[in-house]
């Protein structure tokens, strides 16, 4: 399916990678209502085509193209070959994302390259992708989803959690640099949202909201200013309370986690 190709200036442009599911698919959807031209991307390009053709009067908006993000040149052609399509990326949302939880008897590196190739590594590659042609232009942003996991160490996440924080650490540390090139850096930090990744957790999550309300709030700050999107609020301020406790505090409570 091809996006209504145009000239307009105007013409908000975004390229979502992970977008066949969960926060990426409602978020590509969100922007399309709103007019914007959506590249949507992730491994499986007949879910794209699916989302792209389930309602027809977004089709004109959507354009459906598989890359894994494990795989930079892969990840550089599609983002290349959609700018060659549909103009220059104005937002890129690094968005794809791997979960299982491992308790302490499951501890296994598998695991944890498996997530660090798709959380960081897919992450690092998104980046590289898209910043020279940014940078060149010296405009657009590039959001990269990690995830309130990152802040600090949570017990069965050591995995995602680790693979999180690289990425929050990575992008922290870019930002001064990023913003001299006029290019955007910025992170989405979601708290607990229903999707088949945490259809995976057997405990009660709290706060959990669904994947159109996160669509929600990303959208809200999509050209806001802050470096980091985060929600809901209140887990989000939680959550960064618990980063500021002293070890004995904070591992008084994250052991009572374990249930
Ligand atoms: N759900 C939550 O509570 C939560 C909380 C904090 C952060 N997050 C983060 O938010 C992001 C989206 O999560 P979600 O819950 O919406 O998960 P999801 O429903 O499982 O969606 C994950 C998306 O990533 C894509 N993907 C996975 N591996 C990929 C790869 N190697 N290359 C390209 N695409 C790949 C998947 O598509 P294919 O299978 O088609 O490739 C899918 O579109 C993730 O980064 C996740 O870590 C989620």
């Amino acid at each position: 399916m091809a996006i209504n190709s145009t000239s307009n200036d105007q013409q908000r442009r975004a390229f979502i990678a992970g977008a066949s599911a969960g926060i990426g698919r409602a978020l590509a959807l969100r922007l399309a209502r709103l007019g914007w031209q959506v590249v949507i991307s992730s491994r499986r390009q007949a879910a794209l085509d699916e989302i792209v053709a389930e309602d027809a009067s977004l089709t004109p908006y959507l354009l459906a193209r598989a890359a894994d993000v494990t795989d930079v040149d892969a990840l550089r052609t599609a983002f290349d070959n959609a700018e060659a399509e549909i103009g220059a990326i104005d937002t890129l949302v690094l968005n794809a994302g791997d979960y299982d939880p491992m308790r302490l008897d499951e501890f296994d590196p598998a695991l944890f390259d498996r997530l660090m190739r798709v959380n960081f590594l897919g992450a690092v590659n998104g980046i590289a992708a898209a910043m020279p042609r940014m940078r060149e232009r010296g405009a657009g942003q590039i959001l990269v989803t990690a995830s309130v996991a990152g802040y600090r160490g949570l017990p069965q996440a050591a995995a995602y959690g680790a693979s999180k924080a690289a990425v929050l650490n990575m992008a922290e540390a870019l930002k001064p640099e990023v913003d001299a090139t006029g290019v955007r850096l910025r992170v989405i930090n979601p708290g607990f949202v229903r999707t088949q990744l945490t259809a995976k957790n057997d405990f009660t999550m709290p706060q959990l909201i669904t994947p159109e309300q996160a669509a929600d709030y990303i959208t809200r700050e999509i050209d806001g200013s802050h470096f980091e999107i985060v929600f809901p609020k209140r887990f989000g301020w939680t959550l960064k309370l618990l980063r500021m406790l002293p070890y004995r505090l904070y591992f008084a409570i994250t052991r009572r986690m374990l249930g």
